[in-house]
């Protein structure tokens, strides 16, 4: 069976589906691997470098590929060149690809979605949210340290003290500990607030102070975190501003799953922080944590800086791709017996992120959007 590794075609896309490393995993196992020319150079790897683990490298490769893999979800005119039932592993976001979904349905190809493999501990080396999520946070503070008009850490000199940098952390996820430990690292005081009754713990045990609201905590299920009510977001809100107005950066990572993210922090209560803060929303694709924040770009409220994530993991390629690679390759062996990848739907984890197989759409929430 050919697994083909797809250049990414969507605009500011840097990572690929599969490094040297994990093509070798693959060949291994018995599959043949194809990679379309150029596809790892964004993230560093060269033709030569895919070849000496096996691959084969040309143009052409994505016609009758068995398996195609992904960063992206694929064009549809790249799942029509695959061969008959043939298995595509992407990212696949499918409210806002409901055609491509149908694509791939009615030519009887299966679809894993990266987005939807079930958080559970056999689960962890496919968890690609959660290494996405890593190098957006480790991002997200490097971005803040390096537009503040100061130093991070403490610096005792013979001209005088030089005081810390205050962090404020919003969302103390994957993505929000990471900032944490990146911003200690440099040096900055950090504190932290989280929804859920564990992230405390979670916080201080990477350096932080955790911000206590006094308010109860928002979990749902799975020990993530739930919508806020309307009168809850003003409460948070009104609890958190002097914290906010205290930090010289402001970092933003909070999301409740299949939602929009949260409203953490209002325009104004941007425009009481000092001239010259910074805030970062990593939650700025998602519509934002911060009003006013935009996708990819930088804006000024008052005298602050606020930088609004877009492709955040796509910034660091490399090793963004390194852990999205062995993600996918996890996956594909689990559904690979005897050098054929055919995904078994009694396995918990593959059910859980096929949207589409042999003809059906088997995510119950993808069904409704199609059918409704
Ligand atoms: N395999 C596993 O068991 C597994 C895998 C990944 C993550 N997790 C755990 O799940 C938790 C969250 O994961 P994530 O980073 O993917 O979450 P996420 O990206 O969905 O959300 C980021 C953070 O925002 C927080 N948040 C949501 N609404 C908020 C609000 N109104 N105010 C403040 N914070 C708010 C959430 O509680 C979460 O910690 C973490 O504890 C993580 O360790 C477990």
């Amino acid at each position: 069976m050919k697994v083909i590794v797809a250049r990414e075609v969507v605009e500011g896309e840097r990572r690929v589906a599969a490094v040297p490393e994990t093509v070798s995993r693959l060949v291994e196992a018995g599959l043949k691997v194809g990679v379309e020319p150029g596809a790892g150079l964004p993230a560093g790897h060269r033709d030569e470098d895919y070849r000496a683990a096996g691959a084969e490298v040309e143009a052409g490769v994505l016609d009758g590929g068995d398996v195609l893999l992904g960063v992206r979800p694929p064009p549809a005119e790249r799942v029509r060149r695959l061969a008959e039932g043939a298995v595509s592993v992407s990212f696949l976001p499918v409210a806002e690809h409901l055609e491509l979904v149908r694509e791939f349905r009615d030519g009887g190809r299966t679809a894993l979605a990266m987005e939807l493999v079930p958080r559970i501990s056999r689960a962890q080396s496919m968890d690609a949210l959660s290494s996405q999520a890593m190098i957006s946070g480790y991002r997200g503070a490097v971005v803040a340290a390096e537009r503040l008009p100061r130093m991070f850490p403490l610096a005792m000199t013979a001209a005088g003290t030089v005081p810390p940098a205050r962090v404020l952390v919003l969302g103390a996820g994957v993505a929000g500990l990471q900032a944490i430990a990146t911003a200690r690292r440099l040096g900055a005081v950090v504190g932290a607030y989280d929804v859920r009754a564990a992230a405390a713990e979670e916080v201080r045990s990477v350096g932080a102070d955790f911000v206590d609201l006094d308010l109860p905590p928002l979990e749902g299920a799975g020990g993530y975190a739930r919508e806020m009510g309307e009168e809850r977001a003003r409460l948070q809100r009104e609890l958190l501003a002097p914290h906010v107005a205290d930090a010289d950066v402001l970092i933003t990572t909070a999301a409740v799953p299949g939602r929009a993210a949260p409203l953490l922090v209002t325009r104004a209560m941007v425009e009481r922080m000092r001239p010259g803060s910074v805030v970062v929303d990593l939650a700025a694709e998602q519509g934002g944590n911060v009003e006013g924040s935009r996708p990819g770009e930088e804006v000024e409220i008052g005298g602050a800086l606020v930088w609004g994530g877009r492709d955040v993991p796509s910034q660091l390629p490399a090793q963004a791709s390194r852990l999205y690679a062995a993600n996918v390759a996890e996956l594909v062996l689990l559904t690979t017996r005897e050098a054929r990848v055919f995904p078994d739907l009694d396995d918990e984890i593959v059910a859980g992120c096929c949207v589409t197989h042999a003809g059906e759409v088997r995510h119950g929430p993808t069904r409704e959007l199609l059918e409704g």
